[in-house]
């Protein structure tokens, strides 16, 4: 059977982009999984704090964010759900795997480039300031690969912005087989599995990803937004002036995003849903897009307001996750430790 395992950041109320590039296919997969199939879903509380988190926020928006994967239709008897800091495994991990892990490599991360980008002089551009970058951004993508090999996973659920970090994570499975030889390697190199590969653009400029790190609160729809928010924001939406409805991405990013958001709610093949607004304006295309958004997270909306509220539930659900998840992680930490000589 598959190993099935993904991970998202507490970091506030996921947006469309997260729903549509990674939770949705999760709940595809809880659905078409074989029964033989184990699915891992992990709130990656440690990953969040590269960037400064206030404490009781962080408290909360991990409550959340379990509430969410609850109310889109996870089920806990089927997947495993659970907190990351749980299962102290992650870490010990990540260390052992950071001492295999070439510095080069991380250097070469997009996330890491963009960081450091951001973190240069304005007047001195070959001039970085150090103080704003901790140790954690550079090694993020070590602990990552730690999260998904613990489990031996075969296949990770992902956006397209995460295939640098897959491709890290099967690097290290592969140095680490190799280094620590013997009959059997004992990761496996897991795949991404996007069902459909769709990446959605921020509302207010389409040229970058909806992002929960954004300061425009504009720029993206978060799961608990009433179909009023919905409609102002889609309403403002960043497009362009040429006259009628046309899907390309390159030269009509803005108009383009919202074909994709319109096709991925109502699970359409996006140049199908082009051709229906070929003569058609952009304000009908935004009601249009509003609506579908509406519809399509009404639901898990009210229930996530329901889910919230029990706070026993959350906890009860939380507590076998973790048991779960230690349960196949420490049997992979057993071998890991043998084949280092850290035998307990
Ligand atoms: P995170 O929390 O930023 O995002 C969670 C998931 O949402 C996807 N995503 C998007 N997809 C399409 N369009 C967008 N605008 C968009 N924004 C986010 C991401 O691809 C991701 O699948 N490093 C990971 C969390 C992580 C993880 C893991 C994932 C930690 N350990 C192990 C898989 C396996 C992250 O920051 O995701």
């Amino acid at each position: 059977g598959r190993v099935i395992f993904s991970g998202i950041q507490p970091t506030g109320v996921p947006h469309l982009g997260n729903y549509l590039g990674a939770l949705s296919n999760w709940v595809k997969l809880q659905k078409t999984a074989a029964p033989e199939d184990q699915l891992y879903f992990s709130i990656v509380g440690w990953h969040a704090l590269t960037l400064p988190q206030d404490p009781d926020t962080l408290a909360t928006s991990r409550r959340d964010l379990l509430a969410t994967l609850l109310a889109i239709g996870l089920d806990p008897k089927r997947s495993i759900l659970f907190h990351q800091d749980h299962n102290q495994v992650h870490t010990e991990l990540a260390w052992i795997l950071s001492c295999i892990t070439p510095i080069g490599k991380l250097r070469r991360m997009t996330t890491w480039k963009t960081r450091l980008a951001a973190s240069r002089n304005a007047n001195d551009e070959s001039e970085v300031d150090e103080s704003l970058l901790n140790a954690g951004l550079f090694t993020y993508p070590v602990l990552q690969a730690a999260d998904i090999l613990a489990y031996r996973a075969t296949h990770v659920p992902v956006g397209e912005d995460q295939t640098q970090h897959l491709e890290l994570c099967r690097d290290l499975a592969d140095i680490f087989n190799r280094t620590f030889a013997s009959s059997t390697p004992l990761f496996n190199l897991p795949s991404q599995l996007n069902t459909t590969s769709r990446r959605i653009l921020s509302l207010r400029d389409p040229t970058s990803k909806m992002s929960k790190s954004s300061p425009d609160v504009q720029s993206r729809i978060l799961l608990t937004d009433t179909a009023a928010q919905i409609k102002t924001k889609i309403r403002s939406a960043v497009t362009d002036s040429i006259p009628g409805i046309t899907y390309d991405p390159a030269t009509r990013p803005g108009t383009s995003n919202l074909l994709t958001i319109l096709a991925a709610c109502t699970d359409e093949d996006v140049q199908d849903v082009a051709r229906r607004y070929e003569g058609k304006g952009h304000g009908h295309l935004k009601a249009d897009v509003a609506e579908a958004v509406e519809q399509m997270i009404k639901y898990p909306r009210a229930e996530f307001e329901r889910i919230r509220l029990e706070t026993a539930f959350l906890e009860e659900v939380a507590q076998s996750g973790a048991e779960r998840a230690k349960e196949r992680s420490e049997t992979t930490m057993q071998q890991v430790r043998e084949r280092l000589g850290l035998r307990r």
